[in-house]
């Protein structure tokens, strides 16, 4: 077999994107997913169309915090680079863990990793260098932090400190929801020991974004904002999910202009504060941020590519990922690799939810339908599905995310809905109202 072996860590949508989109790299042989999902399963197609995927993909059952296996495969198969998707791999060393052993690895470090895994290090390192958040304490003792919600007089999130599979958040509208929130995390140890501290802050209202970046450590080159919808209903009612959908744009001056006061007020300086720590950043940073009347405020910092906006990002992507992996692990990110064949596009997910989700539902559903969707133009990023007996079935509460690009986003979107029309499983429910917004502010 001729090509580069790629193994990529993780089972969600962000992992199929981020297999797929690798998979589609000239210089890529073989995929590998641990431990994969449903959809991250492929035989290698060189004639490929579309949004179709090229090499071919394999699962490997290996879990994602397995890292010793992980290791010991990596060595035996001889991968050339190994790219981990979700958090707690990264917050448990990986990175360090195959660097050590010689095995290339894209993603950042258990240090530059605490940017996530510890909301107080985050708020910390951002008061330390000026970088626009919201106001906050930190607290381990609950009468303590008890009085400061009540001499604070304005609305608070209460965030335990560590990695709570992002359930660690509470938005708290009153007083005594914020004490309740508090003797949850502080008290009742509802997030073991991601909850020995809090961090309370002050509650922002505006708009919301996810800037992620590629960084090599010292330069840094932003990816197309992305707009994640977190309700479970339309007109963003309804409970907090892991996201219902998202779209992004490579083009819209005004999300430029976000992106470039971001780079000065918040990526900038969190790189370079990074570097003179001697825990310089090397993976993607994902800047959640505010768009308050103030300019961008950072609601929160992740280590790693985003679900689901990857499943919009890398679809706009025209250069070959594996470059700019290769170039933030070797340091030399240029903004070429990520936007040379620059072309205004758009793209939209649509994530199709098991009965019940976010609160508890059934798994093993039969899902049919997914073959009569002919659009070049769509992919389905399989998140929580499996095979059972030659039968694709349900294994989460979110299932599919249905992709399409298009040059406006309501042409996207049109795609993206056409093709949810033939697909179904028992009790499938989806937000219809994914990128509104988007369609009246942007799309002319
Ligand atoms: P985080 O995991 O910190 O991003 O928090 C999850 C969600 O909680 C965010 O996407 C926001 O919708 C909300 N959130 C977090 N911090 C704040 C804040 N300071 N003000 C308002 N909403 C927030
Ligand atoms: N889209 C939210 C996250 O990836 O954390």
């Amino acid at each position: 077999m001729t090509g580069l072996k790629i193994l990529v860590v993780g089972s969600g949508g962000r992992e199929h994107a981020l297999a797929w989109s690798l998979s589609r790299s000239p210089q890529v042989g073989q995929v590998f997913v641990a431990p994969g999902n449903g959809g991250t399963e492929w035989a290698a197609n060189p004639n490929a169309k579309g949004l179709q995927p090229c090499a071919k993909s394999k699962n490997v059952p290996i879990a994602a915090e397995n890292i010793v296996e992980l290791m010991a495969f990596a060595q035996r198969e001889k991968i050339d680079l190994t790219v981990v998707g979700p958090e707690v791999p990264l917050s448990m060393g990986i990175v360090d863990q195959f660097q050590a052993a010689g095995l290339r690895v894209f993603g950042p470090t258990q240090a530059a990793a605490r940017l996530e895994a510890s909301k107080a290090f985050a708020k910390d390192f951002m008061k330390q260098h000026s970088i626009p958040t919201a106001e906050y304490g930190v607290f381990a003792e609950f009468e303590v932090a008890r009085q400061f919600v009540h001499d604070f007089g304005r609305p608070v999130v209460v965030k335990a400190d560590g990695l709570a599979a992002g359930k660690g958040v509470i938005v708290c509208d009153t007083v005594e929801e914020a004490e309740d929130a508090l003797r949850r995390i502080l008290i009742d140890k509802e997030f073991g020991a991601a909850g020995e501290t809090v961090v309370i802050e002050e509650r922002l209202e505006g708009e919301e974004i996810s800037n992620l970046m590629f960084a090599d450590g010292k330069q840094i080159v932003a990816m197309p904002t992305a707009r994640d919808h977190k309700r479970a209903y339309d007109g963003d009612q309804g409970p907090n999910t892991g996201g219902m959908g998202a779209y992004a744009y490579t083009h819209v001056s005004n999300e430029f202009e976000i992106a470039e006061e971001n780079y000065d007020r918040v990526t900038r300086p969190t790189i370079d504060g990074l570097q003179q720590a001697g825990t310089p950043y090397i993976g993607v940073l994902y800047a959640g941020l505010m768009i308050t009347p103030d300019g961008p405020k950072v609601l929160e910092f992740n280590c790693r590519f985003g679900d689901p906006e990857t499943q919009v990002i890398l679809p706009l992507l025209q250069t070959d990922l594996v470059d700019i992996l290769n170039a933030c692990i070797d340091g030399k990110l240029t903004s070429n690799l990520v936007y040379e064949k620059y072309e205004e596009r758009t793209a939209a997910t649509v994530v199709l939810a098991a009965p019940g989700y976010p609160g508890s539902y059934p798994k093993g559903l039969p899902i049919s339908g997914l073959k009569n969707i002919t659009d070049e133009n769509v992919i389905v990023f399989h998140a929580g599905t499996t095979q059972k007996d030659g039968q694709l079935v349900t294994n989460g509460g979110r299932v599919l995310n249905v992709t399409a690009v298009g040059s406006t986003l309501d042409e996207a979107l049109q795609r993206a809905y056409a093709a949810i029309e033939h697909i179904h499983f028992d009790g499938m429910h989806y937000r219809k109202d994914i990128g509104r917004t988007g369609v009246k502010q942007h799309d002319r």
